[in-house]
């Protein structure tokens, strides 16, 4: 239970309540534990959209806050990040001193190449120490970065260069797939050559790892940049200041650009550190995930360091970096405290080493929570995790929109009895409900809509980067007053709260966020299909897998083979491998309602081997057993055993 500065000692339930019942005031409260360059008089107030805004008038830097803040207080020389390669084989340590110092010579570096406050840069590395530099050189002078997930293919790159519209892009020569060197450079210059936006610079950084690096008139060498600069101080922002833009997937084929601000984000990610995760100050925090999602934005760089954390940047895989040991020698070697991934990682590890043999081989007496998040936690990863490691294993719940958890068991507050299949507990700040489609709260155990009564706490999205209709349409329209997650859940009787899936065109692959609307557009645009539907349907290891069902134009002479392969390469060219897509099932007719709407519940369910009923609005029944058979023949979901 949690000493609250103002009062005693608080349970869960009183802090929560005080949080729901009295918002500004505990917020200005959590908000004294930053440093503000000008302290907010104003908590709380509302956008043109009647959405809140947190500590308007105040003033701050979140790169100050990260590492300027610590040197200041004499924390200088503790290690602020570890980066962890065993791609590359390269374990390297940097103090805060040393990371400022890197990362005010680039913000210096940056200033010289006519960057300014408000300008957009975009980043797009792998998981290397010098994409947090770049994160927080972007930060200390007022550029807004918006990361690029270095898995996502040209396409999606100039997708958002287009959208966000980068003076600057700032890249390495190299990522690394487990053996495979993958070469940026021109997947980037590719990337600017398909978008419409030119983008003045490009920064690299070369690896040194025998990758092509193609040079254009824009390259400008990283560490020539940094080496050749000053270093140069923070510039105080507006709370409001957008610190960055993260795109996520969406409901039709462009991506959300979501767009976070800097005081409330600043605010709930330390609160978060200490509240939820119960990391101290010094302690080694691990969140295996990649810079290029919320959980590498929030979790790997700004949280931990936010809080003088350890964080550790990790360039590898749960398996084959050597082997399914990699996440238990790294929690020994750092002596990792508080670690964060997703389940489909643990489900990889149980799949290779199902009796934990690995795990006896390493001391990991330092670690006391693990956390699991990216997709719900299925009960047997929960359980083979607790089987063999004796430390809670907390499942949360949040989203790329939310930037830091929603629902969980607030270890740094206090333990709740786990509950397997929960993601635990509303958290403080977020008053969550159950909706049906009228709006009216579902009694306890009824699935519905997870909903959120305005205002949300400090630290959610802001807004959506050029696209305010599609911000107000998508999550503030449905129910007006409540933010709409696009989830479905219930409620048990004491307040748990279980996340059953997304309710829109969003899947989860290895917990990926991504879009079948997108795959849909990507497929349908090959010439030999005439119409097509991409689904989630589920998968052992990565907990969903997309399958596109398409049916062939009449009159092309394409063998079914060559038209799956080729559907199975334009969507790996076009978003990238990560989205998976694997299995292409060629079928006759797609199931319609009368109006022409595709029934993809009912195509997941054929796929996926539940139980359904034929919905009355079905134009041709017919249709079901034609899709049966060939999902059958093709070998895909529950067919495949
Ligand atoms: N750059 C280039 N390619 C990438 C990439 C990157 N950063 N990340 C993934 N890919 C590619 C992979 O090489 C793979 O390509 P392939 O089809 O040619 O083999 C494809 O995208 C799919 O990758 P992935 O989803 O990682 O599947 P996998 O089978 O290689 O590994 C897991 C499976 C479960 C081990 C892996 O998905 C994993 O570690 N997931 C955890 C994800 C996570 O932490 N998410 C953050 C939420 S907290
Ligand atoms: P992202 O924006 O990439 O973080 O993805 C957010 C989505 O992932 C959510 O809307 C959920 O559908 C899903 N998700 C994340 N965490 C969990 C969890 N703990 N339980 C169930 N679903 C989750």
């Amino acid at each position: 239970m949690k000493q609250n500065k103002l009062t005693e000692i608080m349970t869960y339930q009183e802090l929560y309540e005080q949080s729901i019942q009295s918002p500004e005031k505990f917020w200005s409260e959590q908000a004294n534990a930053i440093k503000w360059f000008k302290k907010p008089t104003t908590i709380l107030s509302k956008d043109q959209n009647e959405y809140p805004l947190w500590f308007a008038d105040g003033e701050l830097n979140a790169c100050y806050l990260a590492l300027d803040k610590h040197i200041e207080d004499g924390f200088g020389d503790n290690v602020a990040i570890i980066y962890d390669s065993p791609v590359t084989q390269t374990v390297k340590k940097y103090t805060y001193n040393e990371v400022k110092a890197e990362v005010a010579k680039l913000a210096g570096g940056m200033l010289s190449l006519g960057l300014k406050k408000g300008n957009t840069a975009v980043i797009y590395m792998p998981m290397i120490p010098q994409a947090a530099f770049a994160m927080l050189a972007c930060a200390r002078i007022g550029v807004i970065h918006s990361v690029v997930f270095g898995g996502f293919a040209p396409h999606e790159l100039a997708i958002r260069i287009d959208d966000c519209k980068p003076k600057i892009i700032i890249t390495a020569s190299s990522g690394i797939e487990i053996d495979r060197l993958i070469a940026y450079k021109p997947l980037v210059d590719e990337a600017i050559a398909l978008a419409s936006h030119k983008p003045k610079k490009v920064i690299i950084l070369n690896r040194k790892l025998g990758a092509r690096i193609p040079f254009k008139k824009y390259d400008v060498d990283y560490d020539a940049l940094v080496y050749g600069s000053e270093e140069v101080p923070c510039v105080p922002v507006e709370a409001t200041h957008p610190l960055y833009i993260l795109y996520t997937s969406g409901t039709t084929g462009k991506p959300k650009g979501i767009v976070r601000d800097t005081g409330g984000y600043a605010t709930s990610i330390k609160y978060s550190m200490e509240h939820i995760y119960g990391a101290k100050p010094d302690e080694v925090f691990w969140a295996a995930s990649d810079v290029g999602w919320v959980v590498g934005h929030s979790y790997i760089v700004y949280g931990p360091l936010l809080n003088r954390n350890t964080t550790i940047i990790f360039e590898g895989k749960p398996i084959r970096t050597p082997d399914a040991s990699t996440f238990w020698r790294v929690i020994e070697e750092h002596k990792v405290n508080v670690m964060f991934t997703a389940p489909t990682a643990i489900r990889a590890i149980k799949k290779e080493d199902p009796n934990g043999d690995f795990i006896k081989k390493y001391d990991l007496s330092s670690l006391k929570t693990q956390f699991l998040a990216g997709e719900r936690c299925d009960v047997a990863t929960l359980e083979w995790y607790q089987a063999h490691i004796p430390v809670p294993a907390i499942d949360h719940w949040w989203q790329t929109e939310s930037g830091w958890p929603m629902i969980a068991n607030m270890m740094g507050v206090e333990f709740l009895h786990i509950k397997p299949g929960s993601a635990g507990k509303a958290v403080t700040g977020y008053n969550i409900q159950i909706f049906n489609e009228e709006g009216e709260e579902l009694s306890a155990n009824e699935e519905g809509y997870v909903v959120i009564k305005l205002p949300l706490p400090p630290g959610t999205m802001m807004d959506l980067w050029n696209e305010n209709a599609r911000f107000k349409e998508g999550y503030l329209e449905k129910f007006p007053g409540y933010y709409f997650s696009g989830d479905g859940g219930f409620k048990d009787k004491d307040g748990y709260i279980f996340i059953t899936g997304r309710v829109d065109d969003v899947i989860n692959v290895a917990g990926h966020r991504l879009s079948t609307a997108e795959m849909e557009e990507i497929v349908s645009s090959h010439h030999s299909v005439a119409e097509c539907a991409v689904i989630g349907i589920n998968d052992e290891l990565k907990g969903q897998v997309p399958l596109a069902l398409v049916v062939n134009k009449s009159g092309e002479s394409i063998e079914h083979f060559q038209l799956q392969h080729e559907v199975v390469q334009l969507v790996r060219e076009q978003i990238g491998a990560v989205a998976s897509l694997r299995d292409v099932v060629i079928v006759p007719r797609l199931p319609k309602t009368r109006s022409g709407k595709i029934l993809r519940k009912l195509l997941r369910s054929i796929a996926d081997g539940t139980d359904f009923q034929i919905p009355s609005t079905i134009d041709d029944e017919a249709i079901i057993d034609e899709v049966r058979t060939e999902c059958k023949n093709a070998k895909i979901g529950s067919f495949r055993q």
